[in-house]
């Protein structure tokens, strides 16, 4: 089923909170719903905004969004160790946990909390705590607006990377994710390895998937502000892979610097910007309604009416800051229009 709203304003569909209009919003299911949106021809600007909770709106969007609202979640196979699931993109990811987790299903327990829906999750591949979506999902199902067929395409084909995927390029502006086929198992297979999560489990009594579901859920909720208190998206900005001589050339001068190995690149290191703009004195900054957040420098906020505009300045000066300290660049994570 399709609803339309035009002229909406768009503070509601933001975890920013930001108070811009779009021409039109489209609420989509299926496929079909797709087909027929763009049967009277594609508009000149359209984009997918689903949770809204990695975008900042800097102006109106003058063109039209489409979110996605199907909620279904089908058991495709259910064989030995494997469990296969087929989700709507409009499942709220982190339901999409609590339901894995209630029914004994190990693989995506480290993702909770994190806010959005399951459809945006291949995006970005969404990750945390030592996992990413991209280590549960196996296909990913899309309308084609080109062509107005729908397609599925195999993980392997989607080029899933750090906070990459093929979806932020290739096929930018071509798709829109319609549901997301993933792999879960029955076996244990408990990934404690990250910062502080094998304390919190052991804390609470062992490596069950409800305790570490909590645990998690209590790491995120003592450094993350809460989108429904506090405007923000999560880490505004990708933690910088630069390379090695880069990393020794930093880790030498500050010794006690976080540095992490690039998945499958030899040559380069993976720094943390939280802690790079944290040293750079930029926590806890504020200017006006928009500010670093105080415990954990990867997140701007919005403290009550600022405008994405006033965000973006911010956003411009930690970079800078960065820079200026460190001599690295940090890229934006959140989609900036
Ligand atoms: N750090 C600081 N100061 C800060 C923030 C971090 O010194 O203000 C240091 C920490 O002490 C630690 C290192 O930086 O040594 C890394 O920090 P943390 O483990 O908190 O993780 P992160 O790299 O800051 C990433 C993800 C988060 C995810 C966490 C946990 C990115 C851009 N962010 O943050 O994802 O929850 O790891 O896995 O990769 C998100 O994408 O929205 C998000 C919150």
């Amino acid at each position: 089923m399709i609803r339309e709203f035009h002229h909406i304003d768009l503070r509601d569909r933001n975890s920013f909170g930001v108070a811009q209009h779009a021409r039109r919003l489209v609420e989509f299911e299926t496929a079909d719903d797709l087909r027929a949106i763009f049967a009277a021809g594609v508009p000149d600007r359209w984009t997918v905004l689903s949770g809204g909770n990695n975008i900042l709106f800097t102006q109106d969007y003058d063109g039209v969004l489409l979110t996605p609202v199907a909620r279904g979640i089908e058991l495709l196979a259910d064989e030995g160790d494997e469990v296969r699931l087929r989700v709507e993109a409009g499942v709220e990811w982190d339901d999409l946990v609590a339901w894995a987790v209630e029914r004994g299903l190990w693989g995506i327990e480290n993702l909770s909390l994190i806010p959005g829906k399951a459809g945006a999750a291949p995006v970005q591949n969404i990750g945390a705590y030592g996992c990413e979506a991209s280590d549960a999902i196996r296909r990913v199902e899309m309308f084609c607006v080109g062509t107005g067929n729908r397609l599925t395409l195999d993980a392997a084909h989607c080029a899933f990377g750090y906070r990459e995927s093929v979806f932020k390029h290739e096929l930018r502006g071509k798709v829109v994710i319609t549901a997301i086929e993933i792999a879960l198992h029955r076996t244990p297979r408990p990934r404690l390895g990250y910062g502080d999560v094998e304390r919190e489990v052991e804390a609470r009594g062992g490596a069950t998937l409800r305790n570490i579901r909590e645990a998690i859920c209590a790491i995120r909720r003592a450094k993350l502000p809460d989108p429904k208190v506090l405007g923000n998206a999560g880490s505004f900005f990708k933690n910088p892979v630069v390379e090695q001589a880069v990393a020794d050339r930093l880790r030498a001068e500050f010794p006690d610097m976080p540095l992490y190995p690039a998945a499958g690149q030899a040559d380069r290191a993976k720094l943390a910007a939280g802690w790079l703009i944290d040293r750079a004195g930029m926590k806890g900054y504020r200017e006006g309604s928009v500010g670093v957040h105080e415990r954990q420098a990867l997140v701007l906020v919005n403290f009550g009416g600022a405008t994405g505009g006033e965000v973006l300045v911010l956003a411009r000066k930690v970079q800078q800051r960065v820079r200026e300290r460190f001599g690295v660049e940090i890229d934006t994570e959140v989609n900036i229009l």
